[in-house]
């Protein structure tokens, strides 16, 4: 059995894999591989274990070759493979749900904060050495509690971003392909359209996949329906926005400001971004907690695992391929 590993992972997850294959193989740099990097690491491989930065495309998949059975995936997104392809391959992708839910959701909320009380910004100032005391209009920002939060997709963590706003009493609105009793039981959340959402939110948190339809879900247009007070919150993917309106927006107070963890044209961040005050950004870190991410590996190894082992995976996306 051959296992190709396309970046260190977390130890508890490359135990579970060197253990169940002594022979896996495993790329020692930190570094995501170019695609032809890829092609030729994957060659006869029965099981990848990829990450969210390895493009998994039908030409991966053909390169690995026919014995090739499974793709483990370390992220509960999933858009960087071709499922497609995998399916009519008879190949089985695995996810990771769950795992990650209260680090990405704790992150919105860092996100959030930063972004509404000018956190990198303040301090930034003050440790060139600029705060000369307490000043009336000193960082100015925009208040939490009380306002209006929400939520574009509902899901795990879209549902764990708006229950952990309980403390802040807030009003919820969301988005979702069907109601959420439990949510709105807990935080009285209201389930409305996009538009809705979009005028009357201080906070628009991101939380739907990355689909063709989603794609530019803000763009131009969308953005003008915020409120100019209003901030907007990415933790979802970054092709969500689309980041040349939304430096139009936030240079012309279209809005008044964004945090985001995922970009467009990953790793690339759009340069005007990087000037802007009004944005704060972290580099895809939304998971990023030593549990999270070890929790991840393992959850990763043992699809991959079962997969090679003939069971069916626990977190199978594309189940047509147990027939
Ligand atoms: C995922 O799992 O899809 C996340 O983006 C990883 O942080």
């Amino acid at each position: 059995m051959d296992i190709f590993v396309t970046q260190p992972v977390p130890p508890a997850g490359l135990e579970i894999i060197c253990r169940a294959c002594p022979g896996c193989r495993v790329n020692a740099e930190e570094r995501v591989l170019a695609h032809d990097e890829l092609l030729e690491f994957v060659k006869g491989a029965d099981g990848i274990l990829a990450l969210l930065t390895d493009r998994i495309d039908a030409d991966v998949l053909d390169a690995a070759g026919a014995q090739l059975r499974i793709v483990a995936n370390m992220a509960v997104g999933y858009d960087n493979v071709d499922v497609q392809a995998a399916t009519r391959r008879g190949i089985m992708v695995t996810n990771t749900p769950g795992v990650l839910t209260d680090a990405t959701a704790d992150h919105a909320w860092a996100l959030l904060f930063a972004v509404a009380r000018r956190v990198p910004e303040s301090e930034k100032y003050l440790r060139a050495g600029k705060f000369r005391g307490w000043g009336p209009l000193l960082f100015l920002g925009g208040g939490v509690t009380g306002r209006t939060l929400g939520i574009v997709g509902a899901g795990r963590i879209g549902s764990a971003v708006a229950m952990k706003s309980r403390g802040f009493n807030m009003r919820i609105l969301y988005t979702a392909g069907s109601p959420k009793p439990q949510l709105e039981a807990v935080t009285g959340a209201r389930r409305v359209g996009l538009e809705e959402l979009l005028r009357e939110s201080d906070f628009v948190s991101l939380h739907v996949p990355l689909l063709p339809d989603t794609v530019h879900l803000m763009c131009a247009d969308t953005l003008r329906l915020m409120k100019p007070t209003a901030y907007l919150i990415n933790t979802g993917r970054g092709p969500l926005v689309d980041e040349v309106a939304l430096t139009d927006a936030l240079k012309n107070g279209v809005i008044a400001g964004a945090a985001l963890d995922v970009f467009e044209h990953e790793p690339a961040v759009h340069p005007e971004l990087l000037q802007l005050e009004n944005v704060v950004l972290t580099p895809h870190t939304a998971s990023a907690t030593i549990e999270s991410r070890s929790k991840m590996a393992v959850m990763a190894a043992e699809n991959l695992i079962a997969g090679l082992a003939g069971e069916k995976p626990p977190n199978l996306v594309n189940p047509q391929t147990r027939g």
